[in-house]
């Protein structure tokens, strides 16, 4: 995306396709008058486009890409095969996915294909094929859109593909079946396999299922939606040398692992629609807007798609309250992205999102949703010098998809949220404006000056000795609960949680001996050094080697450390805390590590509603509340009315 360097992205899904042509003139004229740059074509028109097998009609579309191109609107050109045509379903019954109960999904909504359909795979191709080699060229196109969203509502499909593709998976990763046997814990409840050709998918069964073909399977999965993603890649690859290709990612999306997705993608684009009603959605997309930036190694990425106000999939659909889209896509743009895209350009009339918000209302241009859009549209092309610049961060945090899928499996101490606990952590630090990256626990986090791993369940060996490498180089560290329990088998780490004998368990001097979790809400105390308030979990832990800072003051583990630290030579500090703090004490916790990791706060004390992030030289500072408020920055008083959002020089 190099054309027009000096300015953010600004536009979103355009679907003329479910319009008369009259409406495409008007399209792009308003398109124009709201400081649309580019926009997203056909993300779902694979039946307009190949209406019955190897029968291409593509006049509507250069027809539609020629009249933005003469507007002066840029493309993001999609591959169209998120949602494969009738006659795929007609024709290939075993394309649709199968639930986990065994039931086929039906076609009549979207995405209805199961990611190991060798009929869905090569249909796919083919169209690609075509797109690729007729639009390579155009001048309209910047880059290109694969697939949609991979993994919304069919993560996994439990067809007999998907069977016999898991099974070629798992050859290539353990080779011979007693090493399969030995990963997945066999000799446990009778379920040793002589062949690989006797294991299968794990659908719905009596009890718990094999944890360890649970997590195989999800990984599976994962990987199975990237193969697609990657052949489509590597055709358009083979005709555009130079554009850009992504798709979009979800933000913390559970049945992807984006770790392993981010090294495929030229950008790094992202789907977000926080929910208004929600008063911790401003904790959610910060986290989700910094995960973006990170997965792709600090560069910008681009928002793809987001709701001008309200979406039709909630409960109840609340609008977005003036401000809020505005905050919402100038938070993006804050925290590393190059363009704000939506779903969608025009409101549909028909058909399943006819109630989702758009950047054109039903009611027309002269609408509060449409004339914001304008406005937003017109102060964008004002923030141009922030294209490419960076959002610096010395704060990591460790997020991982296997920890996340492992700790929620059933079988596990506690019913826990992995997400909602790392974003506890994440929250602290966004109260008092300082920036954070996430980390893959085996990431090299050199350049980082404190390291939290939050819950992280699941620790390889690599992440055990990178994590332990922290403190030992002079950074600061912190552990918590529930972390280094398992290795990537999920086999218990033997001999005291945390690494088991491994480095990490030197680093912090303690063992973990016993969980806890709580039976009740109710909260314990905990006191000594840093004092408060916790929930939810205790440990009982042994300390080796470390400094006890508290200890709890009741509950089963009355008495016994709850905090815990370790001073190594060079300055490296490594934290262990054993409970999950309310927010006055993760408060205090914050600032402690701060200062071990010697890394200055914004805010001198946590503040709820307002967050603050500097990128390229500006300093973006934004009030998630209705009412007004105040801060001070660098000692600059700031006013801040409702949903407002400034940028003051850094
Ligand atoms: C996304 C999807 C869009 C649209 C949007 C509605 O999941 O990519 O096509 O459905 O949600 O919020």
């Amino acid at each position: 995306m190099t054309e027009t360097p000096s300015r953010i992205r600004y536009g979103g899904d355009y679907n003329p396709e479910q319009w008369p042509t009259p409406v495409w003139n008007e399209d792009v004229r308003l398109m124009q008058q709201a400081h649309v740059t580019t926009v997203t074509v056909a993300v779902f028109a694979w039946a307009l486009l190949e209406p019955e097998p190897g029968r291409y009609e593509f006049g509507w579309l250069d027809d539609v890409l020629d009249r933005l191109n003469r507007g002066g609107i840029r493309v993001i050109l999609a591959t169209a095969t998120a949602s494969p045509p009738a006659w795929l379903a007609h024709r290939h019954p075993e394309s649709l996915p199968v639930s986990i109960d065994g039931v086929r999904l039906a076609f009549g909504s979207r995405q209805q294909f199961s990611p190991s359909s060798a009929a869905y795979r090569h249909h796919a191709m083919r169209l690609v094929t075509q797109l690729a080699s007729r639009y390579a060229a155009h001048p309209a196109v910047e880059a290109w859109h694969v697939g949609n969203e991979y993994g919304n509502h069919v993560p996994r499909s439990y067809d007999p593909e998907s069977q016999e593709a898991f099974r070629v998976w798992l050859r290539n990763r353990y080779v011979d079946i007693d090493a399969l046997n030995a990963a997945w814990g066999t000799a446990f409840w009778s379920q040793t396999y002589q062949s690989f050709a006797e294991v299968g998918v794990p659908s719905a069964a009596p009890m718990i299922r094999n944890p360890t073909q649970v997590l195989d399977f999800d990984r599976f999965s994962s990987d199975a939606l990237l193969a697609l993603y990657r052949a489509e890649a590597e055709i358009i690859r083979s005709h555009a040398r130079d554009v850009p290709i992504t798709t979009n990612f979800m933000g913390f999306f559970k049945d992807v692992d984006y770790w392993s997705w981010a090294p495929h993608v030229d950008v790094v684009s992202d789907d977000l629609y926080p929910d208004p009603a929600d008063p911790r959605s401003r904790v959610l997309s910060a986290a989700a807007r910094d995960l973006m930036r990170s997965l792709g190694g600090g560069k910008p990425w681009l928002l793809m798609e987001q709701a001008t106000s309200a979406v039709n999939w909630r409960p109840p659909n609340v609008p977005l309250a003036d401000g809020r889209h505005r905050l919402n896509s100038l938070q993006a743009v804050a925290r590393g992205a190059d363009g704000v895209l939506h779903f969608q350009w025009r409101q549909s009339a028909a058909g399943a999102e006819k109630f989702h918000s758009a950047m054109l209302p039903h009611a027309g241009e002269d609408t509060r949703v449409h004339q914001n859009v304008r406005r937003l549209g017109e102060e964008l092309t004002r923030l141009g010098d922030l294209v490419g610049a960076d959002v610096p961060a010395k704060v990591a945090l460790c997020f991982d998809w296997d920890s996340w899928r492992a700790i929620e499996q059933d079988g596990t101490p506690a019913v826990v949220d992995y997400l909602d606990t790392v974003l506890r952590f994440y929250e602290g630090f966004l109260r008092r404006g300082v920036t954070v990256d996430f980390l893959h626990p085996e990431a090299d986090s050199s350049g980082y000056s404190l390291v939290i791993a939050p819950a992280a369940h699941v620790l390889s060996d690599d992440a055990v000795r990178a994590l332990a490498s922290v403190s030992a180089r002079g950074d600061a560290l912190v552990v918590t609960y529930l972390s280094g329990v398992v290795d990537e088998n999920l086999h218990i780490r033997l001999g005291g949680y945390l690494g088991g004998e491994g480095a990490l368990r030197g680093a912090l001097g303690v063992r973990v001996e016993e969980f806890a979790p709580a039976a009740d809400g109710a909260p314990f105390g905990i006191s000594g050094g840093i004092s408060g308030e916790a929930h939810f979990w205790q440990e009982l832990i042994r300390v080796d080697d470390a400094q006890v800072v508290s200890t709890f003051d009741s509950g089963f583990a009355a008495g016994s450390p709850a905090i815990t630290v370790k001073r190594h030579d060079g300055g490296g500090a490594a934290w262990y805390l054993a409970t999950r703090p309310s927010t006055a004490l993760m408060d205090e916790l914050v600032t402690a590590w701060l200062a071990d990791g010697r890394v200055a706060a914004v805010f001198d004390r946590a503040v709820a509603d307002v967050e603050t992030v500097v990128r390229g030289g500006r300093r973006f500072v934004a009030n998630h509340a209705a009412t007004p408020t105040v801060v001070t920055v660098d000692d600059r008083r700031i006013d801040l009315p409702g949903y407002g959002a400034v940028w003051v020089e850094s």
